[in-house]
């Protein structure tokens, strides 16, 4: 289905945090895009593409970004914290992702679900939305840090998602999903876009309120399983046990020690003990 990408249709629902949204047939990518002009803009900026020529997924991967099938938008923050903080907003803008997609099932707590009925998703540490064992979303989120205070100048949050169904290249096809290969609803981007901004704003807006980590850590696809961590060029397997506050992910070695991940990269190694 051909949905075309409306900002009036954005825009009719959205909260007024968001003071411009952009919308483009085609960018390299919206993230550096938006880097490029972030420093003389507000926050609540939002630049989103139909298409990505040279979309980013982490740690210097490509995201691939076919036309007319997906949302991909960057989202630009200026938050008066410390960069040792950053993770949380990268936390919680999986949680807005998950729950503009799914139902929480919670009537009333200022979160809009689009209440997609018959799949669940999960987050896997740290930002990745999975439906089944499909990966359908990522988030990267850069930030421009002042290095004097730590703190961070900017954040461009970086939000792609595979929404309408299509023929995946050979090497995603047995590692990403669409929305709609789970769901017999059609979704409208336009829609799906307000309701994950909304929730973003819900969550950004009161920092030092950590009730999305609870929807983090119901919905991981990690906890509870044994992970291969890489980081750098150490590899060594462990046991996911908890997120932290900040959404650090908390792990057992096979020596039993304890440390808390704050970057690196897990691959699930075993898809027993699934919570
Ligand atoms: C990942 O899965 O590793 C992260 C993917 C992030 C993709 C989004 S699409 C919009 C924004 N622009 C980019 O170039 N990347 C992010």
């Amino acid at each position: 289905m051909k949905d075309y990408l409306s900002k009036d249709e954005i825009q009719k629902d959205l909260n007024s945090f968001y003071h411009t949204i952009e919308i483009k047939d085609k960018v390299t990518s919206t993230n550096d895009v938006l880097k490029d002009k972030a420093n003389g803009l507000n926050e609540g900026y939002v630049l989103i593409a139909d298409t990505q020529s040279k979309g980013k997924g982490r740690n210097g991967r490509s995201f691939h970004s076919p036309e007319n099938t997906g949302i991909y938008m960057s989202i630009l923050i200026k938050p008066d914290i410390s960069i040792y903080d950053s993770l949380k907003l990268t936390t919680l803008t999986a949680v807005a992702v998950l729950n503009g997609i799914m139902d929480d099932g919670i009537e009333e707590d200022g979160i809009e679900d689009c209440g997609i009925v018959g799949f669940e998703g999960s987050i896997k540490w740290i930002n990745d939305i999975y439906i089944q064992d499909k990966k359908i979303a990522g988030i990267l989120c850069e930030s421009s840090i002042d290095m004097k205070s730590d703190n961070i100048d900017y954040m461009v949050i970086g939000i792609g998602i595979n929404v309408h169904s299509y023929e995946k290249p050979d090497e995603l096809k047995d590692v990403a999903g669409s929305i709609e290969d789970f769901t017999d609803t059609t979704i409208d981007r336009n829609n799906l876009i307000t309701k994950i901004l909304n929730n973003f704003y819900h969550y950004y807006s009161d920092l030092n309120n950590t009730e999305y980590l609870n929807i983090y850590r119901k919905h991981s696809y990690v906890l509870g399983k044994k992970i291969k961590v890489i980081q750098g060029l150490e590899t060594f397997n462990a046991i996911a046990i908890d997120i932290d506050d900040k959404g650090g992910l908390i792990i057992e070695k096979e020596d039993h020690t304890r440390l808390t991940l704050t970057s690196g990269e897990i691959s699930i190694k075993v898809d027993e003990n699934r919570n």
